[in-house]
């Protein structure tokens, strides 16, 4: 089968490349439910992004469990697979074997689907010392340049043009630089941590990300046989080594899946136990939920959300980790639209991450844009609606703001939502939510 057909049927990709079946997709939300009962969390889309592609850097075996299944982690199957991965597995563990490799191009067609696809770059280099890879896709938040991911690989010895929508890179052996990123990029730390796990010396990035999924891959490349010091600091220290092995290793907890449930269960007024979540990793969450007036109640590896009617309103600055996440930021717009009071929330990581706000026009919301702020004024109730999942984490935010509004809400574009989400609505008709997905 064609890869263009492989990718279709994988229904991989935005809205408007999608084959007609999955164009036509949606989410039909009876609102009114208060949530109720228990959630498990799946394993991290962002942390088993970068793992996968980390595999290319090994012709061990490498086994990882707690991959959660959704649309973005079969594109980055695809990937893989193009290049000569072999990949097998079944439920949440894959078995990833990169010892044939025979390709080192990805084709438009897989790299127009998923930003992350550009994780292949670093380790094809460092391993391979070439890779051709075609300029990222992914949601439209931004203009989204890989700009940073470049001049690292540039400084590490890479020689790079851009030649018709491809990136074509070639080296020798990488060599350990010392990095400085303008902003802490989540996509070019992972990526260059990658590419320094093999190269020749010492590779430093500073001002670099601290995210959980970056902790999570310096904790897979270093039971692969990489020297990694300092991931989840400003400064991350990688030793070049001249061989790797293969390893076990089990995905860290969705944060951003479960900041979502916690927010439904706000949204709704209900109460939820999320579980299997790591609580460190949700602090900017629990901070903002407390401060709304919402009880939270922390225990082990869970965390009880519990609201009653009032919402109080809420100052929101979305920032690199540790800060409140820009992938809550559309969540928490919903909890803000039926605050008491008037709420302001200001985005600072994506210049075009606002693109939710006509849609929560529609449901009622009072909500005012001002550059890379919004400004929203809660209304009692928001009003069942046809609305479009402009993004990933936008069309989950409308979904939980519909299950908290009176009448019918219907979710459109959902193939954004089943990018990020495993199981999404099967894990709200749990919670007691009426939601359906339906195809027209
Ligand atoms: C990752 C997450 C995404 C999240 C984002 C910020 C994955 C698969 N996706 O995306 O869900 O919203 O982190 O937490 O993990 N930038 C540049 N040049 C570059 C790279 C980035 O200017 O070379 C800018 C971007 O335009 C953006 C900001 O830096 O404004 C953050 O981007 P980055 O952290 O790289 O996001 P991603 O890794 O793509």
């Amino acid at each position: 089968m064609s890869l263009k057909r492989r990718a279709a049927r994988e229904g991989c990709g935005r809205a408007k490349n999608m084959t007609k079946e999955n164009t036509d997709s949606f989410f039909k939300v009876n609102g009114g439910a208060s949530l109720k009962g228990e959630v498990a969390v799946s394993g991290s889309k962002n942390a088993s992004l970068p793992i996968l592609a980390a595999a290319v850097l090994t012709d061990g075996e490498v086994v990882l469990h707690n991959v959660p299944s959704l649309r973005d982690i079969r594109t980055m199957k695809l990937v893989l697979e193009e290049l000569g991965v072999k990949i097998t597995g079944e439920n949440s563990t894959l078995i990833v074997n990169s010892k044939d490799i025979s390709k080192y191009e990805t084709p438009f067609e897989l790299m127009n689907k998923m930003r992350a696809s550009i994780y292949v770059m670093g380790p094809l280099l460092a391993r391979f010392g070439k890779a051709r890879v075609a300029l990222p896709g992914g949601c439209a938040i931004g203009s989204r340049p890989v700009d940073f991911h470049l001049l690292g690989l540039e400084k590490m010895g890479a020689k790079l043009s851009i030649e018709h929508g491809f990136i074509e890179a070639a080296c020798d052996r990488l060599k350990g630089a010392r990095i400085y990123l303008d902003f802490p990029s989540v996509g070019a730390t992972a990526n260059l941590m990658m590419a320094g796990l093999l190269a020749d010396g010492v590779t430093t990035i500073e001002n670099a990300a601290e995210e959980p999924h970056i902790q999570d891959l310096a904790w897979f490349l270093k039971s692969i046989g990489g020297r990694i010091n300092g991931a989840g600091t400003k400064t991350v220290t990688i030793h070049g080594v001249a061989k790797l092995h293969g390893a076990v290793h089990t995905m860290i907890p969705d944060q951003i899946e479960a900041g979502t449930f916690m927010l439904a269960a706000a949204i709704t007024r209900g109460s939820v136990s999320v579980t299997g979540v790591q609580l460190k990793d949700l602090r900017p969450i629990i901070v903002k939920l407390l401060e709304a007036g919402v009880q939270v109640k922390e225990s082990k590896n869970e965390v009880k959300v519990t609201a009653k009617k009032k919402i109080k309103p809420l100052r929101i600055i979305t920032l690199p980790h540790p800060g409140f996440p820009t992938d809550m930021q559309p969540q928490m717009l919903a909890l803000m639209a039926t605050a008491d009071g008037v709420s302001i929330i200001k985005e600072t990581v994506w210049e075009n991450r606002f693109m939710h706000v006509p849609e929560f026009l529609r449901m009622g919301a009072d909500v005012k844009l001002e550059g890379n702020s919004c400004v929203i004024s809660g209304v009692s109730q928001l009003k069942g609606s046809k609305v479009i999942a402009t993004d990933l984490r936008a069309g989950a935010a409308l979904v939980i703001a519909g299950i908290g509004a009176d009448n019918t809400t219907t979710v459109y574009d959902i193939e954004h939502i089943e990018r990020g989400y495993e199981n999404f609505e099967t894990k709200l008709r749990g919670l007691g939510a009426d939601i359906t997905r339906s195809e027209s």
